[in-house]
C-alpha cells in the first residue's frame, strides 16, 4: 500500500540519531579528548569539564530538534559571543575539530546522519573562530 506524503510525522534528527543518549555520549567522548589537550585544556576555565560537557550536550539536542532545555537554563545560544572570552584561532579550531571528529566516529551513525552532522560542525567551528592567526 502507499503511504500518502505528509502522513506520517516528520522525525527529527535528534530522534533518527538515537535521542539524548546519542547526544551525550557525543559530548562525553569529545570532552574525554579535551580533558588531554594541552592546547584546549587550559581554555576552559573550569577545573570539572562536567558542566561543559552538560552544556554542549543540551545545546546540540537542541539544535538538532530535541528538547529545549538549553535555552531554557542558559538563554539564546548566541554562541559567538559567549566564544568571545577565548582565542579561537585556527589551531584551537583544528583542535577542536580533531576532538570532534573522533567522537562522531565513536557514535558510529548512519553514513547519511554522519554526513550531516560532521557538515555542521565543520561549519560551526569555522564560524566561531574568532582571532586571526
Ligand atoms: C572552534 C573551536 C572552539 C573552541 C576552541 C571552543 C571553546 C569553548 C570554551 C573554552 C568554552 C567555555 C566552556 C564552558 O563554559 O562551557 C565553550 C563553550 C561552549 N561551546 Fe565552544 N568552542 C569551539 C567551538 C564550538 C562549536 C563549533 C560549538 C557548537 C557547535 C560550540 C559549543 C559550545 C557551547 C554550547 C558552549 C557553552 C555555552 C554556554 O552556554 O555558556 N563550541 N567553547
Amino acid at each position: 500500500m502507499e503511504i500518502p506524503r505528509g502522513s506520517l510525522p516528520q522525525q527529527t534528527f535528534y530522534e533518527q540519531a538515537g535521542g539524548e543518549e546519542t547526544f551525550r555520549r557525543l559530548a562525553r567522548l569529545f570532552y574525554q579528548g579535551v580533558a588531554g589537550d594541552p592546547l584546549l585544556r587550559p581554555m576552559y576555565p573550569e577545573d570539572d569539564l562536567g558542566p561543559a560537557e552538560e552544556r554542549l550536550a543540551l545545546f546540540l539536542m537542541q539544535y538538532w530538534g530535541g528538547p529545549r532545555t538549553y535555552s531554557e537554563e542558559r538563554g539564546h545560544p548566541r554562541l559567538r559571543m559567549r566564544h568571545a572570552p577565548f582565542t579561537v584561532d585556527q589551531a584551537a579550531h583544528d583542535a577542536w575539530l580533531r576532538h570532534m571528529r573522533a567522537a562522531v566516529d565513536g557514535l558510529g551513525l548512519e553514513p547519511e546522519l554522519e554526513r550531516q552532522m560532521w557538515n555542521y560542525l565543520v561549519y560551526a567551528a569555522r564560524s566561531m573562530i574568532n582571532t586571526p592567526g
